[in-house]
């Protein structure tokens, strides 16, 4: 099932968005080895959305259609990212444009401007930098999800390294 990107609400694309199968399936791929794919473009979604709301408090203005499908579809292209690439810097460099793809199956008449959002996601890891106020949102909001998801799996592995740290420090007992 489609829906038009122009006529539809945000709710209604959502709903589209994570009911889709290829959605489902990013709910269960791995991502970032402590997340799944769903669960991250979910949270970048949200975090998207906090970034819009406290830009609307200042009197500044954001696409909410056009935040909804960029930001629940930036990484669809990497759902089963094992068979489409062939390293990790392939997916990196390749996946904004198959989530086009994939996203264009799910939603009619993606405009222009979301379009760029995705395709420029990983700036600056990838080479397009984002050119309207929403692409800017999805790119911050994708690394402020992804740097709090490696800070959180650098912090549940301390204790351990500090355990074997202080073995070493310990002959002065
Ligand atoms: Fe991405
Ligand atoms: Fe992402």
């Amino acid at each position: 099932m489609t829906v038009s990107m122009k006529t539809a609400a945000v709710p209604e694309l959502r709903k589209t968005i994570c009911s889709s199968a290829i959605f489902q399936q990013a709910m269960a791929q791995e991502h970032h080895y402590d997340t799944t794919l769903g669960r991250h473009s979910v949270l970048v979604y949200r975090q998207a959305l906090r970034i819009c709301k406290a830009l609307e408090k200042k009197g500044i203005m954001t696409d909410r259609r056009c935040i909804t499908v960029a930001s629940l579809c930036h990484d669809l292209g990497m759902v089963g990212r094992k068979d489409r690439y062939k390293n990790n810097l392939e997916c990196c460099i390749k996946h904004p444009r198959a989530t086009l793809t994939e996203a264009g199956r799910l939603i009619d008449d993606i405009d222009p401007k979301t379009e760029k959002a995705i395709l420029s996601h990983m700036w600056p890891l990838g080479v397009r930098i984002p050119t309207s106020r929403e692409g800017w949102i999805l790119a911050a909001a994708d690394k402020i999800v992804s740097t709090a998801g490696t800070v959180h799996i650098i912090l549940h592995m301390l204790p351990a390294k500090q355990k074997h740290a202080g073995r070493h420090i310990s002959p002065l007992r």
